[in-house]
C-alpha cells in the first residue's frame, strides 16, 4: 500500500507505478515556485511511491550554500508549504537525495560542476544517467541555460540514457519573442525533449473537462452551436500583486493568464475528440481550436477588449491599497490588472458561438469556472401564465475552489399558478473523492519523468496562442489606457466588461450569487395563490 496526498492509504495499482531511475536539476532551486509548488509535489509523489527509489534532486541557484544548507533549509521550508503532514521517515529518505550547487546560470564554469556533480550523483544514487533539467527561473535565463545545457553536452541522450528540460511560463512575453525562444532552443534539443510547462494542466478538474465531455453520451451531442448560446471562462483571483510587482509590470493580466491558462480552458472545452491521450492526439485537436479563434483586428480590439486596473478598495471588511501602490510598480502603471475579452471559434462547431473570457487581480472573489449557456426554449407555452421569462440552462464546470460541475434548469414551483424557479444538480467533487487538492504539480513532474507530453504544450500551440494575443497586445501598446485605475478592488472589473456582454443581452454568471431560495418563493406563491 502507499499514501496519496491526503495521507490515504490508496494500492499501488490506483497510483500508477513509479517514476523511472533518474535525476532532477532545478535551476532556481532558491526561489519561490520551488519551496510553494516543486518540494511539496515531489515530497508528494515521494509519499505516493511514484518516484523511482533511484532518485536525486540537484538544486542550482546563486545564493552561496552547502548540500547539507540546503537540506536543512528545505526541511524547514516544507512545513510550511505542504498542504498535508510530513511524516519524519519518509521526510528523512526523501532530503538524503537532496543536492545543492551554487552558481551564475550565465557562467559556463556551473554547467562543468554540474556534470561532474550529476556524474557523483548517478554513482550514489543509481540515477542511470537520465535527467529532467527544470529551469524555475526568471525567462530571461530559458536560453541561456539551455544553450549552455547543450553545450556542456549535459542534454546529449546516449545508450538509452534520456534528457528533458522542463521550461516554466512565461513562454516568450509575445509571439516574435515565443518564435525566437522555440527557435533558440530547438537548436540545442528535440522538440520531444521540450516540456512546456503550464500548471494549469495538472489540476485534477482541467483534465475532467474530457473524461466529462467524452466518457458521457448526454452531453457531446448538444456541445455545438446549435444548443450553445454562449460559453464564458472566468479566472478570478482575490490577491493582488503581492511582491510580484517586478515581473508583473511587464507582464499584465494578459500575457500573464490568456495565451496560456485561459487558452488551455478554452482548448479542452471547444476541441474536437481526440482518437488517444496520445500526446499528438491530443495537441493536434488543441491547436486546430487555437487556429480557429479568429484574430482580433484593431477595431474589434477597441470593443471587444476590455483591460482594468484594480483601484484600492475593500475586501472582506479590510482597505486593501490600489496596485499603483503596490511594491516594485510604477506609481502611474499602465499595466493592466483585469482583461475580458470576447472571441470567435471559427470553425463547424462552435462559428457564431461567443467565447467570453475575463481574468483579474483583486476581483470579488476567487474562482475559476468554464460556464456553457444554452440557448433558451421558445416562449409561446408560457405565454398566458405569469411566467415573464424562461432563464437559460447553465452548465458550470468549477475548476477551483469548490471543484464541482452543477447544470441549473428550470422547474416549476409548488402552487397553483404556473410559476418557474431555477434549480441546481450539483456534483462536488469533495462528496465523491473526498481528496484535498494536490498541487497540481505531482502529475506533471511524474509525467514527464514518464515521458508523457500529453498536458504539455508543443511549439505550435505556444506560437498560435501568441498570433490571437499579438493584436491585442499592438493596439494596447499604443493607445495607453485613459482611465487607469478603473475598478475598485472587491469588484467585478470594471464597467466595460459588464457592458460587452450587455450589449448582446447577455450577463456573466456570478459565482457568489446563491440561487434564490425556492422555497420561499413556493410559500409566497401558496399565499398568493390562495388569495387568487
Ligand atoms: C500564475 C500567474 O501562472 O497563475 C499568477 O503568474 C496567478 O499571476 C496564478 O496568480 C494563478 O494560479 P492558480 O493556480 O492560483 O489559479
Amino acid at each position: 500500500m502507499a499514501q496519496n496526498s491526503d495521507g490515504a492509504q490508496v494500492s499501488q495499482e490506483t497510483l500508477g507505478r513509479p517514476g523511472p531511475p533518474c535525476a532532477m536539476v532545478i535551476f532556481g532551486a532558491g526561489g519561490d515556485l520551488t519551496k510553494r509548488k516543486l518540494f511539496p509535489a515531489l515530497y508528494n509523489l515521494a509519499k505516493g511511491k511514484l518516484l523511482p527509489q533511484e532518485f536525486a534532486i540537484v538544486g542550482v541557484s546563486r545564493e552561496q550554500f552547502s548540500s547539507d544548507e540546503f537540506r536543512q533549509r528545505t526541511s524547514q521550508e516544507i512545513r510550511q508549504y505542504l498542504t498535508g503532514d510530513v511524516e519524519q521517515d519518509s521526510w528523512d529518505q526523501f532530503v538524503k537525495r537532496l543536492y545543492y550547487i551554487p552558481g551564475d546560470f550565465k557562467d559556463p564554469e556551473l554547467y562543468k560542476k554540474l556534470g561532474e556533480t550529476l556524474g557523483q550523483v548517478e554513482k550514489e544514487q543509481n540515477t542511470h544517467g537520465n535527467c529532467l533539467f527544470y529551469l524555475a527561473t526568471s525567462p530571461t535565463f530559458f536560453p541561456i541555460v539551455v544553450k549552455l545545457l547543450g553545450a556542456a553536452k549535459l542534454t546529449e541522450e546516449q545508450n538509452g540514457k534520456w534528457k528533458r528540460v522542463v521550461i516554466e511560463k512565461p513562454f516568450g512575453h509575445d509571439l516574435e519573442s515565443a518564435v525566437s525562444l522555440n527557435h533558440e532552443i530547438g537548436q540545442v534539443l528535440r522538440e520531444d525533449q521540450i516540456y512546456r510547462i503550464d500548471h494549469y494542466l495538472g489540476k485534477e478538474t482541467v483534465q475532467n473537462i474530457l473524461a466529462f465531455r467524452f466518457a458521457n453520451g448526454i452531453f457531446e451531442p448538444v456541445w455545438n452551436r446549435r444548443y450553445v448560446d454562449h460559453v464564458q471562462v472566468t479566472v478570478a483571483e482575490e490577491l493582488g500583486v503581492e511582491m510580484r510587482g517586478d515581473y508583473y509590470e511587464n507582464a499584465g493580466a494578459l500575457r500573464d493568464m490568456v495565451p496560456n491558462h485561459i487558452f488551455q480552458l478554452i482548448t479542452l472545452t471547444a476541441m474536437e475528440p481526440p482518437i488517444s491521450f496520445e500526446a499528438q492526439a491530443v495537441h493536434d485537436e488543441q491547436t486546430k481550436i487555437l487556429r480557429a479563434i479568429q484574430p482580433l483586428n484593431p477595431e474589434r480590439v477597441l470593443d471587444h477588449a476590455v483591460r482594468g486596473q484594480y483601484a484600492e478598495g475593500e475586501m472582506d471588511g479590510k482597505r486593501v491599497p490600489g496596485y499603483r501602490s503596490e511594491a516594485n510598480v510604477n506609481p502611474a502603471s499602465s499595466t493592466e490588472t483585469f482583461v475580458a475579452l470576447a472571441l470567435n471559434i471559427d470553425n463547424w462547431r462552435w462559428a457564431g458561438v461567443p467565447f467570453y473570457l475575463r481574468t483579474g487581480k483583486r476581483l470579488a472573489t476567487r474562482s475559476t469556472e468554464i460556464v456553457i449557456r444554452f440557448r433558451r426554449p421558445p416562449f409561446v407555452l408560457f405565454r398566458k401564465t405569469s411566467v415573464e421569462k424562461i432563464a437559460p440552462n447553465e452548465l458550470v464546470i468549477n475548476i477551483q475552489p469548490n471543484e464541482g460541475i452543477s447544470l441549473s434548469f428550470e422547474a416549476k414551483i409548488p402552487g397553483p399558478m404556473v410559476r418557474l424557479g431555477a434549480v441546481n444538480m450539483d456534483f462536488q467533487y469533495s462528496d465523491y473523492f473526498g481528496s484535498r487538492p494536490s498541487t497540481g504539480y505531482e502529475t506533471l513532474l511524474y509525467d514527464c519523468m514518464m515521458g508523457d507530453p500529453t498536458l504539455f504544450q508543443r511549439a505550435d500551440m505556444v506560437e498560435a496562442s501568441w498570433t490571437i494575443v499579438q493584436p491585442i497586445l499592438d493596439l494596447w501598446k499604443a493607445l495607453p489606457p485613459r482611465d487607469f485605475p478603473n475598478y475598485p478592488a472587491g469588484s467585478w472589473g470594471p464597467e466595460q466588461s459588464l457592458e460587452l456582454l450587455r450589449r448582446e443581452g447577455r450577463e456573466w454568471h456570478d459565482s457568489t450569487k446563491k440561487l434564490t431560495s425556492l422555497k420561499e418563493a413556493a410559500e409566497g406563491m401558496s399565499v398568493l395563490g390562495t388569495k387568487a
